[in-house]
């Protein structure tokens, strides 16, 4: 029996680099070795855009298409809703009395998350939801309901995680040994850097370059990007190191990203030629995922029916595996 992978992406915006590298690559290998179940966590999308619901439905369609360009295979994905398994939503009210509220104050990601959204949660947190508060123990839900025992994330998911562990030995300590303990994979690029060499790259930083970019838009990003402050005349030599355009080459130039920190160092390697360089290596890197794309948007109706079939395989381990779950919590009535 194959184990199951189950992860999951917010739809909150198109997927960018930082996606990619950070834990989409990963999906790629673990897609042909186990059964893989990619949620889209609309419900979780909504903890923090409870007020723009149509912002949320609009990305699930496209994070899907998305997901679809970069060449996961719906054959060996199911690409699922998770607003449309209703049994994640009981196992959130049955985890949340095995969490204390302390608990989930000191979670490292949730409190970084709070920190950014002050627009919606208060500067200091004061605004913060019992939803918001609570989504680690909504995300548990989602790992185990689908009996998730290998979860691809980039790193900043790490503490919700070791989170969802702790429910799970609670839960088996308290009610009997069903539920498994679920591994992270984390990819081999943990986190991308953003353009402005941020040590992230996020959305809402506004350093980010996505799968959609077009050529123009991707010209003005990279040609605006962070090179060393210290070299001013097109043949100085610099510090390839803390230049953001030579860490992109390193990502979609692999092949000469050697030469690339040679001639920089030497001297040989003026930025604007570089920048066009990076530019058509990240053209030609991002083709096959626009033309992929493409023909989605081109078949919403194909695009739809993988997310229905998606969610009828999802709904059906989710139910077969709350039935046992509901047996151990004594809650299994037969009235
Ligand atoms: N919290 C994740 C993110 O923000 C998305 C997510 C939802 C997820 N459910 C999950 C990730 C389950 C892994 C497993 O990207």
């Amino acid at each position: 029996m194959k184990k199951n992978v189950l992860t999951g992406l917010r739809p909150t915006g198109n997927l960018h680099l930082g996606h990619y590298f950070g834990a989409c690559q990963n999906y790629l290998k673990l897609q042909n070795e186990y059964n893989f179940f990619l949620e889209i966590a609309d419900v979780q999308a909504l903890t923090d855009n409870f007020n723009n619901p149509e912002k949320v439905r609009k990305n699930v369609y496209e994070i899907t298409m998305d997901l679809l360009s970069i060449g996961l295979d719906p054959n060996k994905v199911d690409f699922f809703l998770q607003s449309q398994i209703p049994e994640i939503a009981e196992l959130t009210v049955f985890y949340s009395n095995l969490v204390t509220v302390a608990r989930l104050e000191r979670n490292p990601t949730v409190k970084t998350e709070i920190a950014q959204k002050k627009d919606i949660f208060g500067n200091n947190g004061e605004s913060i939801t019992y939803g918001f508060l609570g989504y680690p123990v909504s995300q548990a839900a989602d790992i185990t309901a689908l009996r998730g025992e290998v979860v691809p994330v980039g790193d900043d998911q790490l503490p919700l995680l070791e989170q969802c562990r702790e429910i799970v030995r609670k839960f088996n300590s308290i009610y009997g040994e069903i539920l498994k303990e679920p591994q992270q994979v984390l990819s081999e690029t943990t986190r991308v850097k953003g353009l402005d060499g941020n040590d992230k790259m996020g959305k809402s930083l506004g350093n980010a370059i996505y799968l959609v970019d077009d050529e123009e838009t991707i010209t003005k990003k990279i040609m605006a990007a962070i090179t060393d402050p210290n070299k001013i005349k097109k043949d100085d030599p610099a510090n390839p190191h803390i230049c953001m355009v030579y860490y992109y080459h390193k990502l979609v130039n692999k092949e000469h990203c050697e030469n690339v920190c040679k001639e920089c160092k030497e001297g040989n390697r003026g930025c604007v030629a570089c920048k066009k360089e990076l530019i058509k290596a990240m053209l030609d890197f991002l083709q096959p995922i626009k033309e992929k794309r493409k023909y989605y948007e081109e078949h919403i109706d194909e695009v739809k029916k993988i997310l229905r079939d998606g969610t009828k395989n999802a709904k059906k381990e989710a139910t077969d595996n709350m039935k046992n779950i509901k047996q151990k919590m004594m809650i299994d009535y037969d009235l």
